[in-house]
């Protein structure tokens, strides 16, 4: 096994948890540089974590400390920018969500000329606890059947304070409210279970907070397995919650959290006469490890140790975007989206907002 020498740019509030999290993986990577325009921020972030490579701008930190791994903790509308740039450079990347601010944007990887074979991936951590590679290897097999109906909930609650960073809660800076910068993680790991979905109808408001964006939405997917779900991202909700439940032909699966998961947090309910299978197929898969940062990391070195294409993956991450973007098409316009509808020429492929078509709409419903 390799150790990678890692490298931090943007050193605000998830460094921090990318820092500990790299801690957690048993020598496997060395954090070997960190970059941050805020020289205060980036001395006292590298003091603590006792880095040695610290720079102020990606381009040095790449030719001087030439990292294998990047991970962009930067704000949402430098990741893509950012990312091409490490590509070329030759290192993989690891941005943080989401990964560009609109498929337009995220479709410029593909003009990357990357070096050395490096790939892209996004932390999307909720996909990497053991649960959910179990959900995802028992939902349409024999025992628990054919996932049915289905339900996403992120119920988070964010004050008017948390929009006070320059660059939250703004199309150009974020790309969206709560469905592009919160409910990602939560639908992230829904299309991660039921696969590719089909058509999204969806609302989106702006309820409570001052921002530019919506601070709720819901949608309505159809899957192309069949299965319906209704998908719900909201930043006004005092009781703070992050659930996913599956009803597949032979089993309830549920998931309750609020910012990550341990097997505990899963629930399996057999349906009548089903019990001895449903809960034997569960009890013999490995259930040891949750999600978190530090799982997706491990994934990340498995693959690159195996040279195998990086989980969360560009594909998989554009396919995460697009679903938001349908979100917002469809909240937007008053009509179903189909996945593929959004390319390039349709209003919300340049950005999420749909060439102002939803600041129009927030403007003309906003009760904030
Ligand atoms: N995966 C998760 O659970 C999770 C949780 C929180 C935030 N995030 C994501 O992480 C990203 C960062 O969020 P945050 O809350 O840490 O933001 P933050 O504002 O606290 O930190 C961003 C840092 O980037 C620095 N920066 C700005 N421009 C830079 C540049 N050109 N080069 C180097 N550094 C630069 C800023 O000075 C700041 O220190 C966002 O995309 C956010 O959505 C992910």
């Amino acid at each position: 096994m390799q150790t990678y020498r890692v490298a931090i740019v943007g050193t605000g509030g998830i460094a921090a948890v990318h820092a500990s999290n790299l801690a957690r993986t048993d020598d496997r990577a060395e954090l070997v540089a960190a970059c941050d325009v805020d020289d205060a921020r980036l001395q006292a972030f590298a003091d603590q974590h006792e880095i040695v490579g610290r720079y102020q701008t990606l381009t040095e930190l790449l030719a001087e400390s030439k990292p294998d791994i990047v991970h962009l903790c930067t704000p949402p509308m430098m990741h893509i920018d950012q990312a091409i740039e490490c590509l070329e450079a030759g290192a993989h990347v690891l941005s943080e969500k989401p990964p560009a601010l609109s498929l337009a944007d995220f479709d410029r990887l593909n003009d990357a000329k990357a070096k050395g074979g490096a790939q892209f991936s996004c932390v999307f951590q909720h996909r990497f606890g053991d649960a959910s590679a179990a959900a995802q290897s028992l939902i349409g097999g024999s025992d628990f059947g054919r996932p049915l109906v289905a339900r996403c909930d992120t119920l988070w609650y964010r004050p008017d304070e948390y929009f006070d960073l320059p660059w939250r809660g703004t199309w150009k800076a974020e790309g969206g409210g709560p469905t592009m910068g919160h409910g990602i993680h939560q639908f992230d790991l829904l299309l991660h279970l039921l696969g590719p979905w089909e058509e999204v109808n969806a609302i989106a408001s702006r309820q409570a907070r001052a921002t530019s964006t919506e601070d709720f939405s819901a949608a309505l997917v159809r899957f192309e397995n069949g299965a319906a779900a209704t998908v719900i991202n909201s930043l006004l909700s005092p009781r703070e919650t992050s659930d996913i439940r599956i009803d597949c032909e032979f089993a309830t699966i549920e998931l309750s959290h609020l910012y990550g998961y341990s097997t505990k947090d899963w629930t399996i309910t057999a349906a009548p006469g089903h019990e001895d299978t449903v809960s034997s197929a569960w009890s013999g898969q490995p259930l040891e490890r949750g999600s978190g940062h530090s799982a997706q990391f491990l994934a990340m070195y498995d693959a690159l140790d195996a040279g195998l294409p990086l989980p969360a993956g560009a594909d998989s991450a554009r396919q995460t975007l697009e679903f938001a973007a349908a979100i917002y098409a469809s909240a937007f316009t008053g009509q179903p989206v189909r996945r593929g509808d959004i390319v390039p020429g349709h209003a919300f492929y340049e950005g999420m907002d749909g060439e102002g078509r939803g600041t129009r709409v927030l403007a003309s419903t906003a009760r904030a």
